[in-house]
């Protein structure tokens, strides 16, 4: 096949990328994303600040706008992200226990419902683990309010709100094995084994130098599948260039594949051009949409 998509698809998954509502008028931008991808993520439509800004007041426009761009082109989309503690409006943490509870559980609610049977896939909750050591959980308002149970509850909400979504968890520096991708296995393994709904584990997989490919990537991602969820590499981009960027690229697509539960690959982006990492070049297409070595190393592994 001659597009990541297809070639991807071949191989019974999904090749992503995060989209821009912003950046959709620019042609090159739609035509590289219409042409290469088959499932689009909303890079920041879908987060608490763009959609409940001010309390039960809801903002739909510019993710509506990313849903209805792949719908319309027979493309998935990946729902990003329910419940996180960043990019959360001031209101929130100003709430009570009670009314932060209730609230949370709206939001996901009132977002779920509008986006019901669009979605393939809710990051419903994102990063609530702290990097280090411990394996403790993050500092947010929802852990320092509602305590370790918010996520369950999260989960449960969610479940109810869209049966069909497969509902992830999401995280960074977690793709290799280590204290945090630790405290999220032993996380999902408890909400299996007590029934609470879980359907894949988001691996954003964000590498640079001083945060490489794990050496031990494919066999983190088959230990998390072994509990019995999906694996999905959710955010992917590597800084870099040349061939040791391409190689990288290889390394990781050779990864999911090696996995059989991993469903899909999503890259943070269409273009070097938008990266949320200005300093780096970790995309697959460059800032004049040409291809880059890595988008040949993509598409040879898959
Ligand atoms: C980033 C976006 O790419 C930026 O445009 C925004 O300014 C900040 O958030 N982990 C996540 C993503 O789960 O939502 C983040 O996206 C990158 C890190």
């Amino acid at each position: 096949a001659g597009t990541l998509g297809a070639a991807a698809a071949e191989k019974g998954r999904y090749f992503g990328a995060a989209v821009a509502a912003n950046h959709l008028g620019e042609a090159p931008y739609a035509s590289t994303l219409n042409t290469e991808f088959n499932s689009a993520t909303p890079e920041n439509e879908m987060k608490w600040d763009a959609v409940e800004s001010t309390r039960n007041s809801f903002t739909y426009g510019p993710a509506d706008q990313i849903v209805n761009h792949a719908q319309s082109r027979g493309m998935k989309v990946r729902g990003h992200t329910l419940v996180w503690h960043s990019q959360l409006p001031g209101w929130v943490g100003g709430l009570g226990a009670a009314d932060l509870r209730t609230a949370m559980n709206n939001h996901i609610t009132q977002v779920m419902q509008h986006y019901k049977g669009k979605i393939h896939s809710w990051d419903v909750v994102n990063e609530a683990f702290q990097d280090g050591s411990s394996g403790a959980r993050r500092s947010s308002p929802f852990q320092d309010k509602l305590g370790n149970g918010f996520i369950e509850e999260a989960f449960r909400t969610a479940r109810a709100a869209d049966p069909a979504a497969k509902l992830c968890y999401n995280d960074y520096n977690t793709d290799g094995v280590n204290a945090k991708s630790n405290a999220v296995y032993n996380l999902v393994r408890d909400f299996k084994a007590r029934g609470v709904p879980i359907d894949c584990v988001g691996f954003q997989s964000h590498f640079n130098s001083a945060s490489p490919v794990p050496g031990d990537y494919r066999a983190n991602l088959q230990r998390f599948a072994d509990l019995g969820v999906d694996v999905q590499i959710t955010e992917l981009d590597i800084e870099g260039s040349g061939t040791a960027q391409a190689n990288s690229y290889t390394t990781v697509v050779n990864a999911c594949l090696g996995v059989s539960r991993c469903t899909g690959i999503t890259v943070w982006g269409v273009t070097d051009k938008y990266s949320w990492r200005a300093s780096g070049t970790p995309l697959l297409f460059d800032n004049n949409y040409a291809k880059k070595p890595a988008y040949n190393a993509v598409l040879t592994a898959l």
